[in-house]
């Protein structure tokens, strides 16, 4: 099996084993627990996940999108870093452990990861669900609180994924600054929702401002030309459900559609996108209507008619999220 794909079939098989021993009454009401926390009062003061029952409901109602939405920054983030790995991953606020998940499904190979966390339950049962991988086995889960105290060991890449959101705006600089003290890539990624937005995009200046450059999914470093409160960019990620997502939702959708806002920001020389499809490409008879983020910072609609022969086909298949237009596929090398 292929070792990227692999990791994915791995995370879903241990979190399935996560619910088994926790009885579904019990699962499904701290799954609410945890969404009444989530819309109440952050930044929190004392952590969310206080025992085992919230973190099993974390990990199996929130891992999976988690570790889409972020798998889905990393991808954007290889392809404008082609042949770069992470030689070692520091995961700020990993909880169970999503991200070091999704390190795992975009790069292949082993490589020292250290996941940082105030909750001791989240990492105990992170430490857990890793033991089903022999990549993400030696894993290290520490506690770590994050504030103006925090330094990170020198790390190639740290991701900071949804925890922007329970912290200070003191804290939520801390975290970045000492990410961008750290380490050669920087991958932070919030809800898709105008407040998650804002802090990626307040990430984002900080990071430029400590000379980083923007990797994705923005197609250049400048300021982002949405106008603050009319929109904002965010993307969307693909979530086959779990049968503790039925329960708890209702309805027999076997997916859903995680929103996700992200910035990837590295100090290595990196080719962003020529242009970024920043919502779902509208497909019309005989044509194509693309929302793109341009790399002379404009935010344009294109329209790819049939006229426009391969990039039409290109158009048909494009999807949210995709560099535009797609990378050329590498050509076979000629006949001796
Ligand atoms: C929504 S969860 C995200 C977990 C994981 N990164 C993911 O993407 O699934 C937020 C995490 O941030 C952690 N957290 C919140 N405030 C923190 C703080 N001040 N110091 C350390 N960890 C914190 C929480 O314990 C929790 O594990």
């Amino acid at each position: 099996m292929d070792e990227l794909l692999g990791a994915s079939g791995v995370l879903r098989g241990a979190l399935a084993g996560v619910l088994e021993g926790l009885p579904a009454r019990q699962a499904s009401g701290a799954v609410e627990r945890l969404i009444a926390s989530y819309r109440g009062d952050t930044p929190t003061h004392a952590p969310i996940l206080r025992d085992r029952a919230d973190v099993a409901a974390y990990a199996a109602y929130r891992m999976p999108a988690t570790f889409e939405a972020v798998r889905g920054a990393l991808a954007a983030f290889a392809e404008a870093v082609p042949g770069w790995a992470p030689g070692s991953h520091v995961d700020v606020g990993g909880g169970t452990g999503a991200a070091t998940w999704a390190v795992r499904a975009t790069w292949e190979g082993a490589r020292p990861v250290t996941v940082l966390d105030w909750a001791e339950p989240a990492l105990d049962l992170g430490r857990e669900i890793a033991g089903a991988d022999p990549l993400l086995r030696e894993a290290r889960w520490q506690r770590a609180r994050i504030g103006a105290a925090l330094t990170l060991d020198p790390a190639d890449l740290v991701t900071v994924s949804y925890v922007l959101g329970e912290l200070t705006e003191a804290d939520r600089a801390a975290v970045v600054d000492a990410a961008a003290a750290a380490a050669q890539a920087v991958v932070v990624v919030e809800p898709g929702t105008p407040d998650g937005y804002a802090r990626v995009i307040a990430a984002r200046d900080r990071l430029i401002a400590a000379g980083f450059r923007v990797a994705a999914p923005c197609p250049h470093s400048a300021a982002c030309p949405i106008v603050p409160g009319t929109d904002w960019c965010h993307f969307s990620a693909r979530v086959s459900r779990s049968s503790l997502h039925r329960q708890v939702k209702g309805g027999s959708l076997a997916y859903e559609d995680e929103k996700f806002s992200y910035v990837a920001a590295t100090r290595l020389p990196a080719a962003p996108a020529p242009a970024r499809i920043v919502r779902r490409p509208q497909i019309r008879k005989g044509q194509v209507l693309l929302d793109l983020c341009e790399a002379d910072e404009q935010l344009r609609r294109r329209t790819v008619t049939k006229r426009h022969g391969d990039l039409y086909k290109a158009a048909r298949d494009a999807d949210w999220g995709d560099d535009w237009p797609p990378p050329a596929p590498p050509t076979a090398p000629a006949e001796p």
